[in-house]
């Protein structure tokens, strides 16, 4: 890649807003980037879908990307970091980064007794590509993965604290706690959101690791690695953010999460 090509965006996908958490993570860590979001409303969740559909919605949703002139791809969605890594890669050409790798590898290192939980989507879980990680990361690590469905749209509902949430966390994860994760991996966009309520449930001496802010601190990595990281001390990035279907519902809940009113969402019309 051309040195030029510094100046262009990185590209953020998700199945959905899930992502703005990601993208919120990359802002912080990279606050001189110019950063494009794809949302891909019209087809969410992906987290109940099979491989290969999750994978063709991955690469018409890259493809889709691609044409905004993207120097990097983030998936940010856990989803299609589990399942359609592989293929992205082999297709774009341009690096491309997920969410899996990196949160392997910070429970790795923040896990003490290698005994490590990871929760997900029923695919990303089904995959088993946080296990298979993990065990790169930490050989003889003891892993337990659990799927959490009802918590996507618990925090899409903006239900992050309270009651409901403090009740399906205590079910969902009952048996990661008589498992005795020491470590727990929060393995999907949406459940950065959820923090308070799992730290609640699993108790303080449980290290729960965000997998939206690990991947951004690989992708500046890697960005660096690769010469392709914009240092513009001044400069503050542009933002820019497509949807597939009801952009305006993507922008009420952009605006919420990123704390900010100054906010467009584009409709992108996909093949
Ligand atoms: N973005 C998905 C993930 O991180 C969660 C929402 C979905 O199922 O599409 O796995």
């Amino acid at each position: 890649m051309r040195r030029a090509d510094v100046s262009r965006p990185i590209g953020v996908f998700d199945s959905g807003l899930g992502g703005l958490t990601v993208f919120k993570a990359l802002s912080r860590r990279l606050p001189g980037e110019d950063l494009v979001y794809f949302g891909d409303t019209a087809h969410v969740p992906y987290g109940s879908k099979s491989a290969a559909e999750v994978e063709r919605c991955s690469l018409a949703a890259a493809r889709f990307l691609m044409g905004k002139h993207i120097k990097a791809l983030v998936v940010a969605c856990n989803t299609s970091s589990a399942l359609a890594l592989p293929r992205l890669r082999r297709e774009l050409p341009v690096p491309v980064m997920g969410v899996i790798e990196p949160g392997a590898r910070a429970a790795a290192l923040a896990s003490r007794g290698g005994k490590v939980g990871v929760i997900g989507t029923e695919a990303t879980v089904l995959s088993g590509a946080y296990p298979e990680a993990l065990r790169r990361a930490l050989p003889g690590a003891k892993i337990k993965a659990a799927a959490c469905p009802l918590f996507v749209p618990l925090v899409e509902e903006g239900w992050w604290g309270g009651p409901v949430a403090l009740e399906t966390a205590r079910r969902y994860l009952s048996p990661m706690k008589r498992f005795g994760a020491d470590t727990l991996i929060l393995g999907c966009t949406h459940y950065p959101l959820l923090k308070g309520v799992i730290g609640r449930v699993m108790g303080p001496g449980v290290r729960l690791v965000d997998s939206a802010v690990e991947a951004s601190k690989e992708a500046a990595r890697q960005l660096e690695a690769m010469g392709l990281r914009r240092v513009a001390a001044s400069r503050r990035g542009r933002w820019s953010f497509y949807a597939s279907d009801a952009p305006r519902r993507v922008l009420r809940l952009a605006r919420r999460w990123l704390g900010t009113g100054e906010l467009r969402v584009e409709l992108a019309n996909l093949p």
